[in-house]
């Protein structure tokens, strides 16, 4: 594992967390390009959901999906290794449903299961050589009939950022600079792998610029 590359990562997002609303993509929602609409079509497809009785949300940011998902269950847990998206999550959605944790989830062991484990624009920042147990762990983390939600950018999307070897040197309104992981996994790519790791009913939606991707697990081991 690159550790200083995924600390560097942790770094990055503890110090964008003030800014990340206004630079990330959420805040194209507002207009009407072909990028925002598909933006919206993704709220949707998460307004659609029905409800859980829990739902575990990975790095969970300040909260962009944390406030949609907090409609769909009464016990939410969003995890995420940055104390100050933790803090602006809690300030922003401000809902008695949701527990935090600080979490790093290139170390965490899920404990308990739940009925959907939900992450957005995550699985882009986790290295191919960390995928499978990754997913291990979601599928760990998973109730028997339980489903895994996945919102990312693929590969090819249209707003691709230059990646030198899957790492992207990112800079802060201040001027500092970090690296951090962009893996642009495709998504019949994750279908099949997640095929062999044991998720079934593998749904996808791709667009041009995000995809989502929704599945079960093939058994309930
Ligand atoms: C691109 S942001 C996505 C945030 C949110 N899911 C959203 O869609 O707005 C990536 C998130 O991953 C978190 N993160 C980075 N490294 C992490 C790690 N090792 N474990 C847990 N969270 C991490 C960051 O703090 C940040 O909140």
């Amino acid at each position: 594992m690159n550790e200083p590359l995924l600390q560097e990562q942790i770094a990055y997002y503890r110090a964008r967390a003030n800014e990340y609303e206004e630079t990330a993509l959420p805040t194209l929602g507002a207009g009407d390009s072909p990028m925002a609409r598909e933006w919206r079509e993704a709220e949707r497809a998460v307004h659609a959901l029905p409800q859980y009785t829990d739902i575990l949300e990975l790095a969970c940011g300040t909260g962009v999906w944390t406030r949609l998902l907090a409609q769909h269950t009464e016990h939410l847990t969003a995890l995420d290794a940055a104390p100050e998206m933790l803090q602006l999550n809690r300030a922003n959605v401000n809902d008695a449903r949701v527990k935090y944790e600080c979490v790093n989830l290139f170390e965490w062991e899920p404990m308990q299961q739940y009925e959907m484990v939900f992450f957005a624009f995550w699985l882009s920042h986790v290295p191919q050589a960390q995928l499978d147990l990754f997913l291990q762990r979601v599928r760990r983390a998973l109730k028997p009939n339980g489903t895994v939600f996945i919102l990312d950018e693929p590969r090819g999307t249209k707003n691709v950022i230059p990646t030198n070897e899957n790492v992207q040197t990112r800079a802060l309104n201040d001027g500092r600079t970090f690296k951090i992981v962009k893996e642009y996994y495709a998504p019949e790519e994750l279908r099949e792998r997640m095929g062999q790791l044991g998720f079934a009913s593998i749904e996808i939606s791709r667009g041009d610029y995000f995809f989502w991707l929704r599945a079960g697990k093939s058994n309930n081991d």
